[in-house]
């Protein structure tokens, strides 16, 4: 990175609302976040959001992309790690481990890994979020051996994640937007760990997620599962209750069996992130 790309990132970042938004939007990981998100938790109004927004776009640390008719920011990652690669570069001549923990910032997160460990404020719990594509391998496998729906993985709009602790795959799950709703989908965890409270904790991890993606009411379709989603606080709703945005997906029209049960749960910030948890086994 050159000089005077880095002054203008540091210039960017040197006020208190950017530097929130940038950390805020580095923990949300690659999935993002809405701008009116951003501004519910940071506790200011859309448009001074937006002036702010802007200024980080200018300076190159932060990217947007259009999702239905919401903008989604995220932090650029790799910009990120070039400022403090800039800081850092060629430090330490002879002692490199006090240099250490700057090489493991800079090789972290970002669109390379796509992992988001979110959800787990005591650090009890490894277990985090890695978004993967509609495409992956282990995916189709996981839900297939699931009897859950795989023809519409690919398709526009769908966000899915492996749920991991460290290197171990224990699950998968996702989610798709529609316009402040989300439509939880395609939860599964491996039978090996099933039983342990990791349903419990991803389903929490997945709805953190979506929230922090500008989602502010989860829905989902199940046919197998209802009691256990109800522990979580979803609702069973008659479709008539629910928004044409969520009864036209594929998941309603034509994948799920009519005869499957409607859920619904409002999303608020940080309900989700105190999970709930067995301990002993998700510290294992
Ligand atoms: C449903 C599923 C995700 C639950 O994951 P899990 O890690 O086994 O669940 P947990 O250990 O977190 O279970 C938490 C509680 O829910 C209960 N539970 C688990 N699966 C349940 C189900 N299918 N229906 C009702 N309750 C269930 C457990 O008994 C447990 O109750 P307890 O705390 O009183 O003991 C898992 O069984 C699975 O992947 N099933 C196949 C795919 C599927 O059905 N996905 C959901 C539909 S999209």
């Amino acid at each position: 990175m050159e000089k005077r790309q880095a002054l203008a990132s540091f210039g960017a970042l040197s006020q208190e609302t950017r530097l929130e938004i940038v950390r805020m939007l580095v923990i949300a990981g690659p999935t993002g976040m809405h701008a009116g998100a951003i501004a519910e938790k940071i506790g200011t109004s859309p448009s001074n959001i937006s002036f702010h927004l802007k200024e980080l776009d200018r300076a190159g640390l932060i990217g947007q992309q259009r999702e239905s008719r919401s903008i989604i920011y995220s932090a650029k990652y790799d910009a990120l790690s070039d400022l403090v690669r800039f800081l850092m570069e060629d430090c330490c001549a002879g002692h490199p481990k006090i240099c250490k923990p700057a090489a493991t910032v800079t090789a972290c997160g970002g669109p390379s890994n796509k992992e988001s460990a979110i959800g787990d404020p005591e650090g009890t719990t490894s277990l985090s979020l890695q978004s993967i594509s509609g495409n992956d391998a282990d995916l189709r496998i996981a839900l297939t051996a699931a009897a859950l729906p795989t023809d519409d993985l690919t398709e526009d709009g769908r966000h899915f994640f492996r749920i991991a602790r460290g290197t171990d795959t224990l699950g998968f799950g996702g989610y798709e937007l529609h316009d402040g709703d989300a439509l939880l989908r395609s939860l599964v965890i491996l039978p090996d760990h099933r039983g342990k409270g990791l349903g419990d904790l991803a389903t929490r991890l997945l709805l953190e997620s979506a929230h922090s993606a500008g989602a502010r009411r989860a829905y989902l379709l199940t046919t197998s599962a209802a009691s256990f989603f109800e522990r979580l606080g979803f609702e069973k709703i008659d479709r008539s209750a629910a928004p044409t945005a969520i009864l036209q997906t594929r998941q309603a029209t034509s994948i799920c069996p009519a005869s499957a049960a409607l859920l619904a749960k409002p999303l608020t910030p940080g309900a989700d992130a105190n999970v709930g948890k067995k301990s002993e086994d998700l510290n294992a």
